[in-house]
């Protein structure tokens, strides 16, 4: 471990995630002393009170700011993980379903991508090979981990969210069907999520179906903190303790160990402290304590109290206890003794994510394959200094995931740990095994985990995967989903006018993901007109994979559009056709799509058609110009031109035209026009779009 000191994330100070804007001006209470807070009450009438911000010191060194401030109590002091915060954020997912990624509110194009589904796909395929060499020597391990090719492998997706990444890691599952050893048709991939709307979504997307049909895919309702069953939607049967799987149980989470509840603890002058929180609103007043928009509005204070490490002995974690008292105790001690500037340490402990983890492994015998990314840290040295907790607002609202936390659970249950030790990253990619055996005794305490005996332990038992940690390494830390998320959007950002061939690079690199192409239609389209053929070449073998990996979430990003005018750009009409009419079909019709469809036909030696589609165009939009004067000039080719108007029916005309609405997306653009005078004699016209509302891009 290092020794240097570097900040603490879990910290305001660090908002280098996506996920993790500046710190809320509204968070001004950094660990206010308890003798400070106004006393706690229930009421939810506004309070005003005095708060004061401490150094990041051991100094005492207290400088007390006086602030009055209106502040709505909504909760008292509580343990972090059973309080009001927890249930506003399942009441923020709940209320705006899908509408979170197709309108942007919550980041995901770093964990919804087909990079990230790919390599995902490659680690657990590691994994799997792994499973099936009998050099794993130790012979209960070798037993319990040994995969039935005759019962269903399933991989347990938790807070699926819209199903992007899911559909990108079953894609390439199947494409890797050759060369994995597992039969891929017995792999079973269950989209899990609480809520229900997000659930609807999945039955109605045309992506799915596919999958579904082919019993690869299931769904089912599932909190991850709170039950114990996988009710499967279309297999009807459950997955549970009592029912468990045959083989190893996969579970996958992206974003969501950020999102469950988490504990909150300090290790100051060798105690161990919980951090309680009392959660409040900056607003007048709060009627509706579920709303999510007193996320916006969190006024939250803290308070901090001694606690011994079996702190987790009783209630609903007792079963958990003895491991869940080996990572406290370790914490006490690593930065009790391990303190030379005494600035004491700041701990989160995702507990939520940990309840998901012992419910899912028991559906399995103890034993389980977990692949995660989220914001976070591995590195406990992230963790010196005492501030409170910083909540990242984005919509909804995050925690730094402590996957050194969760990594010290699998070594205490038997199992081990993979991270990617990587400290600048906004999405940490971890890995995690449990082979079913408990290698060290709950009877051995605490004491073999103390120190280095954790990480030796892993890196023990880690040794017996080489193909998991050859594909971990491969695709995870070499060069992972974080650094390919900063490329392309390096790419985009650092140089101006990025040349194709970079673009193709990447768009290689990412397996061809449609947002990538998106993000990078200017360039593509304003360059492949003069493009070399062999660059030209490289494209069109690529370009329909990116159609093949569209996943629609929105009407904003119309890609088969874009797509035909990439094939009308180099003069492919038939091709340029086929996409503008899904983007017509799938999108919906727009006066710009059916003129560039007008001119396809033309070029095609088709008057008659684009005859048609230029009339259609302007049936859309009565004033749009050019594919007036198209219709004009190929009425004219085919000797059909109407008479001249008189001016009293043109008026009457432009009259009419002004009150019918079309049905159009984006009918209503401004932006549309602008872009198409710099491409409309090369590419067609350009319809769409707002900006590239991709986030996290
Ligand atoms: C930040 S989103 C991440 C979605 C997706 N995994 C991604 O990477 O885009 C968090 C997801 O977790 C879900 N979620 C929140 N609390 C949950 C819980 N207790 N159990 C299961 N899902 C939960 C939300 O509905 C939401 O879909």
């Amino acid at each position: 471990m290092s020794s240097s000191v570097p900040p603490n994330p879990i910290l305001s100070t660090t908002p280098s995630s996506p996920l993790c804007p500046p710190a809320a001006p509204f968070l001004i209470s950094e660990v206010p002393p308890s003798h400070l807070i106004s006393s706690a009450s229930t009421s939810s009438k506004p309070s005003t009170h005095v708060v004061s911000k401490s150094k990041p010191s051991s100094t005492d060194e207290e400088e007390i700011i006086k602030v009055e401030k209106t502040r709505v109590e909504l909760e008292t002091f509580t343990q972090c993980s059973s309080s009001l915060l927890w249930k506003l954020m399942m009441s923020f997912y709940d209320r705006k379903g899908v509408s979170s990624w197709s309108q942007g509110i919550v980041p995901h194009f770093i964990t919804c991508n087909a990079f990230i589904g790919r390599a995902y796909a490659k680690v657990l395929a590691g994994f799997i090979e792994d499973l099936y060499d009998a050099k794993l020597t130790n012979e209960r391990l070798t037993n319990s981990m040994k995969l039935n090719p005759e019962q269903p492998l399933y991989i347990i997706e938790l807070g699926t969210g819209a199903g992007k990444f899911s559909f990108f890691m079953l894609k390439a599952l199947n494409e890797m069907r050759e060369t994995v050893r597992f039969p891929v048709e017995k792999i079973v991939y269950v989209m899990t999520d609480f809520t229900e709307s997000n659930f609807n979504f999945w039955m109605t997307h045309p992506m799915l179906a596919p999958y579904v049909e082919s019993g690869q895919l299931d769904f089912a309702i599932f909190d991850a903190v709170n039950d114990t069953k996988i009710d499967l939607h279309f297999a009807k049967k459950s997955i549970s303790r009592e029912n468990p799987t045959g083989n190893p149980i996969c579970v996958v989470a992206n974003y969501l160990f950020d999102t469950l509840c988490h504990d909150i603890f300090q290790v100051k002058e060798g105690d161990l402290k919980e951090g309680l929180i009392s959660v409040g609103s900056s607003r007048k007043e709060e009627p509706d304590p579920l709303d999510p928009e007193i996320i916006k509005n969190f006024n939250n204070l803290y308070k901090y109290e001694n606690i011994e490490t079996n702190y987790y002995s009783d209630g609903e974690d007792a079963d958990d206890g003895i491991h869940l008292e080996r990572i406290l105790a370790w914490y006490k001690d690593y930065f009790g003794n391990n303190d030379p500037s005494e600035i004491g340490a700041s701990v989160l402990f995702p507990i939520g994510a940990l309840r998901a983890l012992k419910h899912l492994s028991a559906m399995s015998t103890g034993r389980a394959f977990v692949i995660s990314g989220d914001k976070g840290n591995n590195n406990v040295d992230q963790f010196r200094g005492l501030m409170d907790p910083h909540i990242a607002v984005h919509g909804s609202f995050s925690l730094m995931v402590n996957y050194h936390a969760i990594g010290a659970y699998f070594t205490s249950r038997g199992g081990f740990a993979l991270h990617n030790p990587q400290e600048e990253a906004s999405l940490k990619v971890s890995c995690f095994v449990l082979p079913g055996v408990n290698n060290v005794g709950d009877e051995e305490g605490v004491a073999p985990f103390m120190g280095e005996g954790m990480e030796r332990l892993d890196t023990e038992r880690s040794r017996k995967f080489p193909r998991l940690r050859q594909a971990f390494n491969d695709y995870a830390e070499s060069f992972g989903p974080n650094d390919f998320f900063i490329m392309q959007k390096s790419v985009k950002e650092d140089a101006p006018n990025p040349t194709l061939k970079s673009v193709v690079a990447l768009l290689k690199l990412g397996d061809w993901d449609p947002d990538v192409f998106y993000k990078f239609r200017d360039t593509i389209l304003n360059q492949v007109g003069t493009a070399s053929s062999k660059l030209r070449n490289d494209l069109c073998r690529g370009i329909p994979r990116i159609w093949e990996n569209y996943y629609q979430l929105d009407k904003e990003k119309d890609v088969a559009f874009e797509i035909g005018r990439f094939f009308y750009g180099i003069r492919d009409f038939a091709k340029a056709l086929r996409y503008y009419t899904i983007s017509s079909e799938t999108i919906g019709e727009h006066h710009v799509t059916f003129h560039n469809m007008g001119l396809c036909f033309y070029s095609l030696h088709m008057p008659q058609d684009a005859a048609e589609h230029f009339q259609k165009s302007i049936n859309l939009n009565a004033n749009y110009a050019k594919a007036q004067s198209w219709l004009q000039k190929v009425q004219k080719e085919l000797g059909t031109e109407k008479p001249k108007e008189t001016d009293a029916e043109k008026v009457k005309g432009e009259k009419s035209d002004a009150g019918g609405e079309t049905n159009s997306a984006n009918n209503n653009n401004p932006d549309k026009e602008l872009k198409v005078e710099e491409i409309t004699e090369q590419v067609g016209e350009a319809t769409v779009t707002s900006e590239d509302n991709t986030q996290a891009s």
